[in-house]
């Protein structure tokens, strides 16, 4: 298990998840960590689905941002067979990650699989007294789901084994699971601050990140250049589901999600989301 202690931190900091090998949004991304003159801490899942999966990496590292391994990472790093997502076999999840798994992984450099080894699996820090934890999925397991809906009892196991690695903490920085949210719960405040590389599965094309000051974490939308992206992975023949799920805002992989949180059917026959709905009353769940 390795920690990285980042101290204390008197900066903004932008902390997002999931760059997915998604270029244009990294740049994006990458370019308000610049205006805000933040420090960057990202969740993990550099490379994923997109179609840069170096030139995002180069990226990241270039901007020395602080990273924490994410599945993605640990599974590449060790020229795993496939990505280590946590989805069930035989879900869309399962099906969809044989085509882009294998394309990152003849694209990334023995160094970059070296880096990737090389990174700590949680991080902590200080802002305005508050400690925080950095992870990507789950203390007890990379790649576990936890959702805004989950139950109190998957957050209080995971707030327990993070402080049995790193003491008493204030507030739980994760990924993985996709879509953001800020939740007061297990006596933390478990903020996941979304992914840049995918939107939230709202139907629109923005995707998420999130800011702190004060110790006080805020949820962002990430504007981008989506049609740039969706245009790099038909190039790339990345024409599995993903590619399309940048425009319309909605993930191939629904059934990865929590009923809750998946799309319903309308009136008219069309679908729209459960999230869009609660957002419009400015609630993240
Ligand atoms: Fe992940």
């Amino acid at each position: 298990m390795k920690l990285k202690d980042l101290g204390e931190i008197d900066t903004e900091v932008v902390l997002f998840g999931g760059p997915y090998s998604n270029l244009h949004a990294t740049r994006a991304l990458l370019d308000e960590v610049a205006r805000l003159d933040a420090k960057a801490i990202c969740t993990g899942d550099v490379v994923a689905y997109g179609a840069d999966p170096s030139a995002t990496l180069a990226a990241i590292r270039d901007a020395e941002t602080d990273v924490i391994a994410g599945n993605c990472e640990q599974q590449l790093g060790t020229k795993a067979r496939h990505c280590g997502c946590g989805f069930d076999a035989g879900s869309t999840c399962d099906r969809l990650s044989a085509a882009w798994y294998a394309y990152a992984d003849e694209r990334i450099s023995a160094e970059d699989r070296d880096w990737m080894r090389d990174l700590p699996d949680f991080a902590c820090f200080t802002q305005a007294g508050r400690r925080f934890a950095v992870l990507h999925g789950g203390a007890t397991d990379v790649s576990r789901f936890l959702w805004s809906t989950s139950p109190e009892a998957d957050f209080a196991q995971e707030v327990e084994a993070l402080q049995r690695h790193l003491g008493d903490i204030d507030g739980v920085i994760a990924g993985h699971s996709g879509i953001g949210f800020i939740r007061e719960v297990a006596g933390v405040t478990w903020i996941n601050a979304g992914v840049i590389g995918m939107p939230g599965h709202d139907g629109r094309r923005s995707t998420q990140y999130a800011t702190m000051r004060g110790g006080v974490p805020v949820l962002h939308d990430l504007t981008y250049d989506a049609e740039g992206a969706f245009a790099s992975m038909q190039t790339a023949g990345l024409i599995q589901g993903y590619h399309t799920g940048l425009l319309s805002g909605y993930w191939p992989s629904e059934d990865v999600l929590p009923p809750e949180l998946r799309r319903v059917s309308v009136a008219n026959g069309s679908w729209v989301s459960t999230r869009s709905r609660r957002r419009s009353s400015k609630t993240w769940v």
